[in-house]
Order: structure tokens, then sequence, then C-alpha cells
């Protein structure tokens, strides 16, 4: 079992909509609707634990998932979803040891979740053109834990990719058709590409030049995730979802292609 400590990051639940994330610093109190927790008062507690508000109401102290670390992101930019995340993960085959090039890094959502697949052996080499967005990715994947298994730097990727041999290349960027024939001379053969697109106009012109190239395997999805309500009764789809968020290209890359 493991105990909190001093430092830790913790993930506070009330209930579906009220949770925070924040860290454990002995003299600080965590103010909420509810009431305020003294947060000192949790050190060498196990995660699991209830604790009581200055108010008298229950929450949960968990350890942060990284789908809790992707939903509470700090951000400047749009992060990718768990929906999407998880697909992404298993397309690139990402596991320990794996070489991933990213572009952009936005706020370091996708970044934290690749890197928690790779280590400890693997490395994913992040580059966004704007400095701003990185610095909050950087404290972001910081506060994770991850930073070990990432290389950050500033770039424009359509000027073209630095690494060699890599096994997957992943762009969430405005004009990935751009990047797509460095992507390739980046990839290791049988190397795995993707890029994320919220129009079907961007998916049109970078599966045209996947097309141009040695690529095979070239398809794009969409991802539609529907929660149900499970209650007496009651048990049926939620009547709101996100409706759309982006479409997943993905190929492989070849040496050469057949006649
Ligand atoms: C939507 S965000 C990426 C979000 C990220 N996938 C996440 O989950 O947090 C897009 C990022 O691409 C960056 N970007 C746009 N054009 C770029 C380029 N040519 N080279 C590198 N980064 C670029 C932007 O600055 C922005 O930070």
């Amino acid at each position: 079992m493991t105990n909190i400590k001093e430092g830790d990051e913790i993930y506070l639940v009330f209930d579906h909509k009220q949770n925070y994330k924040l860290k454990v610093v002995t003299g600080e109190k965590f103010h909420t609707r509810k009431g305020f927790i003294e947060l000192g008062d949790l050190i060498g507690k196990p995660f699991g634990m209830v604790v009581t508000s200055s108010l008298g109401m229950a929450f949960y102290v968990l350890k942060p998932l990284i789908r809790d670390r992707v939903l509470k992101t700090d951000r400047r930019t749009q992060v990718l979803y768990p929906k999407d995340i998880s697909y992404i993960l298993l397309q690139m085959d990402l596991g320990s040891g794996s070489q991933v090039v990213e572009a952009g890094t936005g706020s370091g959502a996708l970044t934290m979740a690749m890197a928690n697949s790779v280590r400890p052996n693997g490395m994913i080499y992040s580059y966004d053109i704007s400095e701003r967005h990185q610095k909050v990715a950087a404290r972001n994947i910081d506060k994770s834990g991850l930073m070990p298994w990432v290389e950050l730097e500033i770039k424009d990727i359509t000027k073209g990719i630095p690494n060699k041999d890599v096994d997957a290349v992943f762009l969430d960027m405005s004009q990935p058709w751009k990047v797509v024939r460095s992507a390739w001379d980046a990839l290791a053969g049988s190397g795995v590409f993707m890029s994320f697109s919220p129009t079907i106009d961007q998916v049109m012109k970078t599966t045209e030049m996947l097309n141009s190239l040695p690529f095979i395997e070239i398809e794009t999805i969409e991802l539609l995730l529907r929660e149900i309500t499970v209650a007496p009764n009651k048990t049926r789809p939620r009547t709101q979802m996100i409706g759309h968020s982006g479409y997943l290209t993905s190929a492989r890359k070849v040496i050469e292609l057949l006649e």
C-alpha cells in the first residue's frame, strides 16, 4: 500500500462534477465550496482514504491516473480526449523502448500519456512552434513526474524532423500534410504515422500526401464515445455527448511500394 507523502499530487473527489488535482503541501489549506481541507493532515495516510472538510463534507483521496491528468491539464490549447488518446496508444503500438516524434506539444496531454507508455526505455521528442504553449506543457509534464521520458524543443515542424529511425510520428497541428514527407524520412521502416485533424479537408490533404509516398494501410477513423447513465428504471445513454473532436489518420511506412 502506498501512503501519501509531502509533495505528492492527489486527485480529490467529491462527486462526478466536483473533483480536483492538487499537490500536498504541509501548512496549506485547499478551499472548495464544500469547505477546506488541511493538506498536511493527509501525509502518511493511504491513498483511497476519505477526508472530511471543515464543513464536514467527505472527499475521496485518490492517486491521479493519467486520464485524470489529461482531463485536468492546465491548458492554453485544445487537448486530445481520452477516447482518442487510448486508440492512438494502441495504433502506434507504444511500449517500453518506443521512440516517438510528436508535434505540436500543445498542453502536453498526449505527451504525458505517450511518455507513460514508453517508459522506462523509450523517449518522446515533442516539438511546438509556440514557446508559450510548450511552457505550459512542460509544467504539466513535470507535475506528472514523466519528464525523464520527454524531450521538448521549440521548432516549426514543417521545416523538417531532425530525428531518424523513430517508431512513430504523431501530428496534432494545423497543416499535417506539410510534414508527411519528413515523417517518412524520420520513421524506421514499418513505423507508424498518425495525425489528428478536426476537419475533413485537412484529412484529404494529408491522405493525398500519404498516397504519394511509400505508405500503406492508410486509413482515417472517427471515434464517438457515448456514456450510459445506470440507475434503476433509468438506464440509457446520456442525452449529452461530445459530438466531434477530430479525425485520426494513420499509415505505415514501407521502403518501396509494389507496382
Ligand atoms: C491542438 S494543440 C496540440 C494539443 C496536444 N495534442 C495535447 O493533447 O495537449 C496544437 C499545437 O500545435 C502547435 N503547432 C502549430 N503549428 C506548428 C508547427 N508548424 N510546428 C510545431 N508546432 C505547431 C501549436 O502551437 C499548438 O500548441
